[in-house]
């Protein structure tokens, strides 16, 4: 279902960080069918390469570039890359991400780094590229981070992820103050559940944490990726221009019946409020 007016983001090239992949490459898809240039980014080549030709056959211009988001010069390099290639780049959203459930006290060190690495540092090495090449040709242009709906809370047993998401989120923040006045906006979607192999293998890989994972959303279903890619159409679009430092959650209402101290009571049967009521009528 297309609910944009055609061509909507024509004019626009957005690099997406971990596009080859789940919901990044879902967004190349949407926004390329809308008109954007699309740039993809990630560690697999050959996932780079397939996600693009199949993408080419919407008539979307698409070009890719192998990168570890974690090296700065890999970065400065695909930037570069991308620039030869378009000109220019408008928008940039910030995907790429690593992440698995443990215990912290089992993680070793290296696997702290290695998910801060990609999500915070990343994020900051692609956003920095970026943007100070917009801030130095006075053009503009918008950032589009994706978190998660424990970014702004934190979460156990996903820590080095929880810790750089809030870390994503706070940078959101304080760029959206910061570099507002050269004309870039800077937004983050926090998504609930919306099953992709990368993360539904890393964080609900057993049948009891997808049931247990469901139990908690008020809509009890996951998300699926046309609703996120149709929220970050409109964030990168012309169409709220005036929207910068917000985090937006799709999440089926999951955040919010975590915090209602109440929300608990959804387990109880009909025969239990009787009884509930029988004790406020004494
Ligand atoms: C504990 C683990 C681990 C696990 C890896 N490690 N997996 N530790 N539990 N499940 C440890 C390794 O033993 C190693 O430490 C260190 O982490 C680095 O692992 P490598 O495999 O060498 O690193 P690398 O190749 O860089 O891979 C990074 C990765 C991997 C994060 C570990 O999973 C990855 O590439 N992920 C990319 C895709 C992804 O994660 N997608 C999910 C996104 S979903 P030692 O000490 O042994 O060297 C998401 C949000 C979902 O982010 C929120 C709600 C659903
Ligand atoms: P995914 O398919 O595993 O996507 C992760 C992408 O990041 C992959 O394409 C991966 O490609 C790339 N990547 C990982 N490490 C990288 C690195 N060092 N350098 C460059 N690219 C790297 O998972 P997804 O579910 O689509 O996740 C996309 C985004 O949504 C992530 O930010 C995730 O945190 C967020 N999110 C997802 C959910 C969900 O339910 N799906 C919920 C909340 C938030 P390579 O491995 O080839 O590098």
């Amino acid at each position: 279902m297309n609910i944009f007016r055609d061509q909507v983001l024509h004019g626009k090239t957005v690099l997406i960080s971990g596009g080859g992949t789940g919901l990044g490459r879902e967004m190349a898809i949407g926004f390329g069918k809308l008109g954007a240039n699309i740039a993809i980014l990630g560690r697999r080549e050959e996932i780079l390469k397939e996600t693009a030709a199949d993408i080419m056959k919407f008539g979307t211009e698409i070009v890719y570039s192998k990168c570890d988001v974690r090296d700065p010069q890999q970065v400065k390099n695909s930037v570069e890359y991308f620039l030869q290639q378009f000109g220019s780049i408008t928008t940039l959203v910030n995907n790429a991400a690593g992440n698995f459930i443990s215990r912290t006290e089992d993680l070793s060190l290296n696997a702290f780094n290695a998910v801060v690495g990609i999500v915070l540092n990343g994020t900051v090495n692609l956003t920095m590229e970026v943007g100070k090449r917009w801030i130095h040709e006075k053009q503009g242009g918008v950032v589009l981070n994706i978190s998660t709906i424990y970014g702004p809370t934190g979460s156990g047993y996903v820590v080095p992820s929880a810790v750089a998401k809030s870390g994503v989120i706070s940078l959101t923040r304080s760029l959206a103050a910061e570099w507002g006045k050269f004309g870039i906006r800077h937004l983050a979607i926090a998504p609930g559940i919306v099953p992709t192999e990368g993360a539904m293998s890393r964080l609900a890989p057993t049948d009891d944490i997808k049931k247990m994972l469901i139990q908690r959303i008020p809509l009890k279903r996951y998300g699926t990726m046309e609703e996120l890619v149709n929220l970050a159409t409109f964030l990168i679009s012309d169409g709220c221009t005036f929207l910068n430092g917000d985090v937006i959650s799709i999440d089926g209402g999951e955040g919010l019946w975590l915090s209602g101290q109440f929300n608990f009571l959804d387990v109880l049967s009909d025969q239990e409020w009787e009884a509930i009521k029988s004790l406020r009528n004494k």
